[in-house]
């Protein structure tokens, strides 16, 4: 008898993905920057690079370096503001055929985010937007200095601005969470009680490097955000308490680079995954996943990858 093909396909919020792949913002430009590395068309969704209202030329250099296992970034939300990015970039991914997710922030205020999803949400092909609430890298917006104060460290902050941006989309709404927070899953619950259809979790982690020669911070705000496999096993747990928290579905990243380390969101509680980083060290790294993950169901005679999700077996 053939042998059934182990089911892939998710749900984040009424918005179907044929597999539970995808690539976290930032780290995939606009999706024209890959085309000639791998198959578009085989991802479960893309997440845009995050877009402003007004275009913005990100911090000054160095905005990267290299840590032990992963990297600091302090792009700064670098993007040609949202009327460019309309004209310009849209009209690619519309060719790829696959759900895009339109990562949306703005660093001085609520009505800023409330005017990008309301332009967004009369685009047909707009599947969903991703707040993000928890860019560690930019600039207090009244002092100008520093960094201030997140959206996503403050429960009531986050489930005031999901509650607003509710209001004017009907778009898959997923909010993204900052792992630089006392309790992860009182923000979770504060987004998931406002309406967030999904949550992503993590965004970065604030970090510092110093050049031992100079005693200078190596990058220019001096501090920065941790990605890569350093920060998976914050991720790893960030997803799984969060998983116990709430009801609506999980994006997991943070340092995922292979199929294990795929595997390893979803047993804690992701319904669904995004490759960061991970896209600069293997630019096909995230399609590599999907056939990973099918052949692990399968040896594991698993039917369906919602079954593994939250499968983690904690007695000993
Ligand atoms: C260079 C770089 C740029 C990023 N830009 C964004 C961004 O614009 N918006 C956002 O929500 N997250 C951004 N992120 C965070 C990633 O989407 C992701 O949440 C984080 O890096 C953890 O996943 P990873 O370890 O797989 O990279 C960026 C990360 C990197 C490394």
């Amino acid at each position: 008898m053939l042998k059934r093909q182990a089911q892939l396909s998710v749900y984040i919020g009424t918005l179907k993905l044929k597999n539970p792949v995808m690539v976290a913002s930032g780290t995939f430009g606009y999706a024209e920057e890959f085309k000639d590395y791998m198959d578009l068309k085989k991802l479960g969704a893309i997440v845009t690079k995050t877009v402003t209202l007004k275009p913005r030329q990100g911090n000054p250099v160095p905005r990267t370096c290299e840590t032990p296992a992963g990297m600091l970034n302090s792009i700064g939300l670098e993007n040609p503001g949202i009327d460019v990015f309309i004209d310009k970039k849209l009209p690619f991914f519309k060719k790829i055929g696959v759900p895009i997710i339109v990562s949306i922030a703005s660093e001085a205020s609520a009505e800023e985010f409330i005017a990008l999803a309301e332009r967004l949400d009369g685009i047909q092909e707009v599947s969903g937007l991703e707040l993000n609430i928890s860019c560690p890298n930019l600039k207090d917006a009244k002092s100008g200095r520093g960094s201030h104060a997140l959206i996503a460290q403050d429960a009531q902050a986050t489930q005031r601005l999901v509650k607003m941006v509710r209001k004017v989309t009907k778009k898959v709404l997923i909010t993204k969470l900052s792992p630089n927070v006392t309790s992860i899953t009182d923000i979770a619950e504060a987004a998931e009680d406002a309406g967030s259809d999904a949550l992503s979790l993590i965004n970065t982690l604030t970090a510092l490097c110093i050049d031992v020669k100079s005693r200078r911070p190596k990058i220019a705000t001096i501090t920065a955000g941790l990605s890569g496999p350093a920060i998976r096993p914050v991720a790893v747990r960030m997803v799984w308490e969060v998983y116990k928290r709430v009801k609506i579905p999980l994006i997991g990243m943070g340092g995922i680079t292979d199929t294990e380390s795929a595997l390893e969101f979803f047993i804690a509680g992701a319904s669904a995954i995004s490759v960061g980083t991970g896209n600069f060290l293997n630019p096909k790294v995230s399609t590599e996943i999907i056939g990973g993950i099918t052949q692990y169901l399968e040896k594991n005679n698993i039917r369906s990858i919602k079954k593994l999700t939250g499968s983690l077996l904690c007695q000993r």
